[in-house]
């Protein structure tokens, strides 16, 4: 079992599974969809967007085809081209977070020469089982096996650290908070594994170019950025990329257990002196400046750091 309770306060609870649904010991009930073995974790009448419709799943296919069409491109290319930056292999356990209806799946199940585990999720349940009963359809006999969730991928039902790898291909910038979803994939993924997300967003450079703004117009979610500076502070190798002629940015990193760790000690040679320590955690009360003037001026004439100097002058103060 590998889905935990996403309530508050539940602290990523086991779950025990029963014919209708799964339960956490504290009374939380997440139940199947009528007629499958799809837990339902997210509530429908909260999360109404235009992935809730009847009939969404052809509406982002008809989608899908304007895509490529439009960027002359087709929809095998893009999707490999993303799904190699995973670096996947055979018998891996991945996450795939608004895999609304299933089509990156075959593409994953090639990358994982036909062994291993996927979890699809996504907040739609109509977009969801589309994907679901398409890729039982299609995949059943791949040698990968499948599980679905309507979840939230903002507040994941996974316990930490359990998968090889997460994608996310589209829906990001529709997050109720990008943040969240990036950290939640990257709290589900071993230390060591790949995470791979897209979405719209034109190059900063195109944004005030009639291509940038004729696409923006077009849609409103390409005037996105790139989230960079939303990746975890322990986010390692991370690169970042567009595809479809700039269109898309694509982030990948590694996830980490440790943020960038330097030396902070090490002297700055030269007037001002001191470390990163010195200046980062030494900051003091703002002075006369005539007298800030005069002791840049002694230090200078003694032939030390600014900072030796006022260390010393402290020192000699204070004792
Ligand atoms: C543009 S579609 C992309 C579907 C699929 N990844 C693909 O490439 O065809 C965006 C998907 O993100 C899903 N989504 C939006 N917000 C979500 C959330 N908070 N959690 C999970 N999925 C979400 C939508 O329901 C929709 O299925």
């Amino acid at each position: 079992m590998f889905y935990c309770c996403p309530e508050i306060g539940c602290n990523n609870a086991t779950l025990l599974e029963d014919a209708t649904g799964l339960h956490c010991p504290n009374g939380h009930l997440f139940p199947y969809a009528q007629g499958t073995k799809v837990p339902v974790f997210a509530s429908e009448s909260e999360n109404v967007n235009e992935y809730t419709s009847e009939n969404a799943a052809e509406i982002h296919d008809n989608s899908l085809r304007w895509l490529f069409d439009t960027f002359e491109t087709d929809e095998p290319s893009l999707r490999k081209t993303l799904i190699a930056k995973l670096d996947l292999r055979k018998g891996m356990k991945i996450l795939v977070t608004g895999a609304g209806a299933g089509n990156d799946l075959s593409y994953l199940v090639e990358s994982m020469a036909g062994e291993g585990v996927i979890f699809a999720q996504d907040i739609s349940k109509q977009m969801l089982l589309v994907g679901a009963e398409r890729s039982y359809a299609e995949l059943h006999d791949s040698g990968v096996e499948f599980f679905f969730s309507v979840s939230d991928a903002t507040n994941l039902p996974f316990l930490d650290n359990i998968f090889d790898a997460a994608y996310h291909f589209g829906g990001l910038n529709l997050f109720p908070d990008i943040q969240k979803g990036i950290a939640e994939m990257n709290r589900v993924v071993k230390f060591g594994g790949k995470i791979v997300v897209g979405d719209e967003g034109v190059a900063p450079w195109l944004k005030q170019t009639e291509y940038g703004q004729m696409l923006i117009k077009n849609n409103p979610l390409c005037a996105y950025d790139a989230p960079l500076s939303l990746l975890p502070e322990s986010a390692k190798s991370v690169k970042l990329s567009w595809e479809l002629d700039y269109y898309f940015y694509v982030i990948e990193f590694t996830v980490s257990n440790s943020a960038p760790r330097i030396n902070i000690d090490i002297p700055h040679v030269g007037k001002r002196g001191g470390s990163i320590r010195t200046r980062y955690f030494g900051q003091m009360e703002g002075i006369d400046p005539t007298l800030r003037d005069k002791l840049y001026t002694e230090a200078e004439k003694q032939g030390i750091s600014r900072v030796a100097y006022l260390e010393s002058l402290l020192k000699k103060g204070i004792s």
